[in-house]
């Protein structure tokens, strides 16, 4: 929607972990000019001062809305074009925000990778949103922004060069640096203590199109890998990607909004590599085991209480010699309609997490806001909604690269 209002974007959480990095990324990059007008919200004013006072200058406006008020809400959306929002877990203090933003026409991103809320939240409002031309656009960090602009550009690539649709792709994860935060931890646990209390959240997690349009919730593709088998076509030992089971919901959604330009029988799966021979294997049960414990971890449980102590409290995460030192490399090995292979990489500096994650939904926010995009709303992936614009943008400024190579 492109409406005059008073900022072009406000980032709400900006006092949080993934916040203030957000707005440090903004600053540094853009600074506050009439170009990009933008603020800062939360609902503490005193730490909001604090992190503008490391981050900007006294320049960037700040706006106070709680998740629980639903007028501080109402009154925040009216004011700007987009709302970038990094408070979580979004399950907790998100749907609010969300529907005030689909109320008043006003554009939406997030991070959040809470498969479960993003299902309600389609639901809810994906008619209206679709309805009034509100881009309400979720994941817009590294789940699941590298798959999701992964595959549309090794669709697009495959068009292009061959003429074809990549009719399968296997992602790998072929390496990855970072840490995990507070925050992500308790999006992670709230995740998994709504499955165990309710057997429908259970069935959209497990169900591979558990994010599809109502009534299109089946195809080819199976649940997510859930062992330790070895891969030939990367020739590794693979095990379980944390962020599949989400990423590859986005990628069929966008596949089925967009009207099935990947086919119908289109097929997509993500794993991590961990290598050949004795020592990739004992790699890959060596991360799959701990994995596997913390993701079914009871609430409650003292394997769980284990967990939440050795693991960051919300507000922490890496800090920041770690986040420099991070990076992460997909490969997306296609196979096209002829059966012939090609393969897709896409890279991004720093940790995926933080580092990569602020730039990745930074820019997303800046794109929502400023780029000439289509006028279609709805609950929509990065891909769908913001397609070459934000590819675009994040090979420009945010440390992504893509790569398409015909073998
Ligand atoms: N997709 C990805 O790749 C990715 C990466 C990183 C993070 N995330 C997600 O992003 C979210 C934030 O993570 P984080 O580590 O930055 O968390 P965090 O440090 O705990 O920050 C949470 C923010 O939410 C604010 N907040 C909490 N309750 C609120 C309320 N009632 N009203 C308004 N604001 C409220 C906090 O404000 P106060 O400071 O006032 O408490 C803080 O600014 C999590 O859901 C996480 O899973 C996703």
């Amino acid at each position: 929607m492109s409406h005059e209002r008073e900022f072009d974007i406000i980032i709400w959480g900006a006092s949080g972990f993934t916040g203030r990095l957000v707005v440090e990324y903004i600053f540094k990059t853009y600074g506050n000019t009439p170009d990009l007008k933008w603020a800062m919200g939360g609902r503490n004013q005193a730490k909001l001062e604090q992190v503008r006072a490391e981050m900007a200058d006294d320049s960037l406006p700040i706006v106070i809305a709680d998740s629980q008020d639903d007028a501080s809400l109402s009154a925040m959306v009216k004011r700007a074009k987009v709302i970038c929002t990094t408070v979580g877990p979004y399950a907790k203090y998100g749907s609010k925000l969300v529907a005030a933003c689909v109320a008043e026409q006003t554009d939406y991103c997030d991070l959040t990778g809470e498969v479960q809320w993003m299902r309600r939240m389609i639901d809810q409002h994906h008619k209206a949103a679709k309805a009034n031309g509100t881009k309400i656009v979720h994941t817009c960090g590294f789940d699941s922004i590298p798959s999701d602009l992964g595959v549309y550009y090794v669709q697009q690539q495959a068009q292009q060069q061959s003429g074809q649709r990549a009719q399968r792709i296997n992602m790998r994860v072929a390496a990855m640096k970072g840490g995990v935060s507070g925050g992500t931890y308790a999006s992670l646990s709230n995740v998994m203590e709504e499955a165990m209390q309710d057997r429908n959240i259970y069935k959209t997690l497990t169900n591979p199109y558990g994010l599809n349009p109502a009534g299109e919730d089946s195809g080819p593709d199976k649940r997510d890998l859930q062992a330790v088998v070895y891969d030939k076509a990367s020739r590794s030992w693979i095990f379980p990607f944390v962020m599949a089971g989400i990423n590859t919901k986005v990628v069929r959604r966008s596949n089925a909004l967009a009207g099935y330009p990947y086919g119908k029988d289109f097929r997509y799966e993500e794993a991590m590599m961990a290598g050949d021979g004795f020592g990739g294997r004992m790699k890959a049960y060596g991360a799959a085991i701990p994995l596997g414990l913390m993701v079914s971890a009871k609430p409650g449980s003292l394997l769980k209480r284990i967990f939440d102590w050795l693991l960051p409290s919300p507000g922490e995460g890496p800090n920041k010699a770690d986040r420099e030192a991070g990076f992460y490399k997909f490969k997306l090995f296609t196979t096209l309609e002829d059966g012939s292979t090609a393969m897709g990489i896409v890279t991004g500096d720093k940790d995926p997490g933080y580092g990569s994650t602020s730039k990745m939904l930074a820019e997303s926010a800046i794109c929502l806001a400023k780029d000439e995009l289509s006028s279609e709303g709805g609950v929509l992936t990065p891909a769908v909604a913001m397609g070459d614009a934000l590819l675009n943008r994040l090979v420009q400024n945010a440390g992504l690269t893509f790569d398409y190579q015909v073998k």
